[in-house]
């Protein structure tokens, strides 16, 4: 077992985004650690695994997973642990991070971090479903805290307690948004002040830091603003009483120019330089035994559990149900709890996944978004009404292009474009050798007419082929 003050110090870092890979090597010194994104590296093609490598030759990296679904009563699903546990064996990290939170309910995937009910038994589950991942990987995880933008009625705790007992029993360090404790107090009302000492600030081992957005009187944790000078007095606030042992800043959309993200950095790296030394931090990484005699188990009944995340996760992704579902004010409701649920609130976390699934196909398909500018939603936005495919980021691609081609009243040119551009998401298909696409203009032309907004000339076929060699190396030619 490993105490909190055994752990390295990695200080100040960022999330790595592969948009400010070439800036993040010139500014080499000013990053102390990166953050990187675990599930995008599952399945990943040998050119991503050469990205990896190389950031691994050059900076400490944690691997932060999204979408193991701790939370989830139907368990683990053990072929992503094994995917997790092959990641953590190829870049041996001092520790990693996932969130308390569920992904998944019923076969339904939601796409992302929704809040647990407060209850014994969402505790338990997590309980179980950590002592199962412990199986397979060893080195020490930290748990986050995400946004509760629905509250699921029937809670038998506060959000300090719930977290205090799942880290006391799971054995867990706690990776503290800052942002997201923020954006909780607010939304909820909840005096954070008040109540400070009795969140577990003893477990602390990272931070994470950010800037969000209102979204009329909610305030959503999007990253994509600085962070606000009222999440930097909680940092400070946390780093006073905490053994934090790193930060990250997490920066997910509108990229802003690199030096204003070391100026974050710099400004962390401060904060926690002033902090007072800690030496008395517990325990993690083992089940901490004694925490779960302290707490003790409730009854092995996951079924309204069960019945409550299904519902959610349906209620999340599929419109027409939700419809019906508030409609019908509750008759149809899995539990009594469920049925004073928040319509509004649903809505809103239902939105947020349907902008984030566009935000991601602007990522996966960047010079026709350009292009297409707010078109790209348009064309996106019918076509997300139900849980996340299996390859979200590929089939969204896919939909988008479909759709495209289905639409007059998008040009030639960027319907070329998209399809070029999908030529380089099959060609990260694991076990695909080959691809090809035949197109009305270069490639070249077709970039540069989206980066100048304007057209790329007169026609000139070519085909785009994409080669996969024995040895894992792409090849692309043009011809
Ligand atoms: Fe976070």
């Amino acid at each position: 077992m490993r105490r909190v003050t055994a752990l390295p110090t990695l200080s100040v870092g960022l999330g790595y985004r592969p948009q400010f890979r070439a800036e993040l090597f010139e500014n080499r010194p000013c990053v102390d650690f990166l953050e990187i994104i675990a599930d995008q590296y599952f399945d990943a093609p040998p050119e991503k695994l050469a990205e990896l490598d190389l950031l691994r030759a050059h900076f400490p990296l944690v691997p932060h997973g999204l979408d193991l679904s701790l939370g989830s009563v139907d368990g683990l699903d053990e072929v992503h642990v094994d995917k997790f546990a092959r990641l953590i064996e190829r870049i041996d990290p001092p520790w990693w991070s996932e969130h308390l939170c569920f992904t998944r309910a019923g076969g339904v995937a939601i796409g992302h971090l929704a809040a647990l009910p407060l209850t014994r038994a969402a505790l338990d589950t997590v309980e179980r479903n950590v002592e199962r991942l412990r199986r397979k990987i060893e080195a020490p995880l930290i748990l986050e805290n995400v946004t509760t933008v629905v509250a699921v009625p029937g809670a038998e705790m506060d959000s300090a307690e719930f977290l205090s007992r799942a880290l006391e029993r799971t054995g867990c360090g706690w990776l503290c948004d800052v942002a997201n404790l923020h954006a909780d107090a607010v939304n909820h009302g909840v005096d954070l002040e008040a109540g400070f000492p009795r969140w577990p600030w003893e477990r602390v081992v990272q931070i994470h830091f950010a800037g969000g957005r209102w979204r009329g009187d909610v305030l959503i944790d999007s990253h994509d603003s600085p962070t606000a000078e009222a999440v930097w007095a909680l940092f400070e606030r946390v780093a006073a009483v905490a053994p934090v042992k790193a930060a990250i800043l997490e920066r997910d959309e509108k990229i802003p120019l690199f030096t204003e993200l070391l100026d974050e950095l710099e400004r962390a790296r401060r904060i926690l330089a002033a902090a007072p030394p800690r030496v008395d931090a517990p325990p993690i990484a083992d089940a901490e035994r004694e925490g779960r005699n302290a707490v003790g188990m409730s009854p092995p009944t996951p079924n309204d559990l069960m019945a409550t995340q299904n519902t959610l996760a349906r209620l999340f992704t599929d419109g027409g149900f939700r419809e019906t579902y508030f409609d019908h004010a509750g008759e149809t409701s899995a539990s009594k709890d469920l049925a004073a649920l928040d319509r509004e609130s649903v809505a809103l976390f239902a939105e947020s996944l349907a902008n984030k699934r566009v935000a991601d196909g602007r990522k996966t398909l960047p010079w026709t978004a350009k292009a297409l500018g707010n078109d790209f939603a348009r064309l996106l936005r019918p076509a997300l009404g139900g849980p996340a495919p299996p390859r979200r980021h590929a089939d969204d691609a896919a939909t988008v292009v479909a759709r495209m081609e289905k639409d007059p009243t998008v040009p030639t040119w960027i319907l070329d474009l998209a399809r070029y551009e999908l030529g380089f998401v099959a060609a990260a298909t694991p076990g695909l050798v080959c691809t090809a696409k035949r197109l009305r203009w270069p490639p070249a032309r077709l970039v540069r007419a989206a980066q100048e907004g304007g057209h790329p000339g007169p026609l000139k076929s070519c085909f785009a082929v994409w080669l996969r060699w024995p040895n894992g190396a792409l090849r692309h030619l043009v011809f």
